[in-house]
């Protein structure tokens, strides 16, 4: 491969995000797909995702679960509602279930202990949890459960952003969601984080340095999609200000596509989802590009329909009204179009590069 697209420093892939000519683009997306089907090959995994519960205590300014949303309908699903999904997953054939909530403390440290232990003993499946930032014994008992990875984005690598768009709750202390990702590498779990692109107050340093980051923490899985307006936040209703003239990163399809090729190129063994923000954004093609310029993985929802529309991180999110089955059949029919084939087995994360081995 050409030399430009390997081990790029931060002022370089800010060069790539400020990149609008096509053909060297085309060169680009051809770096990031090579780079994906050489280190994880042309199998496409698919998570069952189940949104557990929309509560949420925390006020983060661009999500639509934020804890001030007071007219937003919540619910918590029952650990059987919740094992059923778990054998719809087992059933459609995926390796893993993903658990995600709002940060919900109605979801105790037994209780998803125990509905991890019954998942492990009914169907085997993999176990993602993405349930916010949670204290170390939180963490441990559900590693001892049997969970295997934990997905937590830390949004944006700059802490002045960070903590402008993550106002503090009287919850918890001072977040710092990169010593929690680092604290789940010890205890044994699979981590990921990952970032929103296009964020006002986001600028192209920030963006390239967020990528530099995943490369630094050695991210087992790396999610990044478009922000998207959701207009009962104070983000989603501009109350806060956007980046310099010049320097802000937009939000579009194009941007989040070049940040997925250098997130690839920067991290060739990471498991990487085409995401249904970017899906949001060109229900056509969105995933599928996204599949073809660096991704690996893909969502299929797995939410009971009564829940769906309850959990609105983003309005107008794709697929709302999808059933399980609709998601399921749609997903593999893409993956097929393009000429990939549905992952089996867990998909974990793989270690090809010694060096990158631990
Ligand atoms: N637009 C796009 N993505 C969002 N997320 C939260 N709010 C939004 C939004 N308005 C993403 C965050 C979070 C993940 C679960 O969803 O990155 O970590
Ligand atoms: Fe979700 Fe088609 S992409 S149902």
């Amino acid at each position: 491969m050409d030399e430009a697209f390997l081990n790029m420093d931060v002022r370089e892939m800010e060069r790539w995000l400020r990149e609008e000519d096509e053909s060297r683009l085309e060169a680009l997306w051809r770096a990031a797909d090579d780079t994906r089907r050489e280190n994880v090959g042309d199998e496409v995994h698919l998570r069952g995702l189940v949104e557990i519960s929309s509560f949420c205590i925390r006020r983060c300014a661009y999500c639509g679960l934020r804890a001030e949303h007071r007219n937003l309908q919540r619910y918590r699903m029952s650990s059987d509602e919740i094992l059923a999904c778990a054998r719809e997953a087992r059933a459609y054939g995926y390796g893993t279930t993903v658990l995600q909530s709002g940060e919900d403390y109605g979801i105790t440290r037994e209780w998803l202990a125990d509905v991890v232990r019954e998942i492990k003993a009914q169907t085997a499946l993999a176990v993602t949890l993405s349930l916010g930032e949670r204290p170390d014994e939180d963490l441990t008992a559900w590693r001892e459960a049997g969970a295997d990875r934990y997905l937590l984005r830390f949004e944006t690598s700059d802490r002045e952003l960070y903590d402008r768009i993550h106002p503090p709750t009287d919850r918890q202390g001072l977040s710092d969601r990169i010593a929690m990702l680092k604290r789940l590498k010890q205890l044994g779990y699979e981590a990921g984080s990952g970032v929103m692109v296009g964020i006002p107050g986001q600028s192209y340093t920030c963006l390239a340095q967020d990528i530099a980051l995943f490369r630094e923490l050695d991210l087992d899985m790396i999610g990044v999609g478009p922000f998207i307006a959701h207009p009962d936040t104070p983000l989603g209703r501009s109350e806060l200000p956007s980046a310099p003239q010049g320097e802000q990163t937009p939000n579009t399809e194009l941007m989040t596509y070049k940040v997925l090729a250098l997130t690839r190129l920067s991290c060739p063994e990471a498991n990487i989802p085409s995401t249904t923000a970017l899906a949001t954004l060109n229900l056509a093609q969105g995933r599928e590009l996204g599949l073809q310029r660096g991704a690996n993985i893909v969502m299929p929802n797995l939410t009971p329909v009564q829940y769906r529309a309850l959990y609105e991180i983003y309005p107008a999110k794709a697929c709302i009204q999808e059933s399980a089955g609709d998601c399921h059949a749609c997903m593999k029919a893409r993956i097929r179009k393009i000429g990939r084939v549905p992952g089996t087995g867990p998909g974990g994360r793989k270690h090809l590069n010694a060096s990158a081995a631990h």
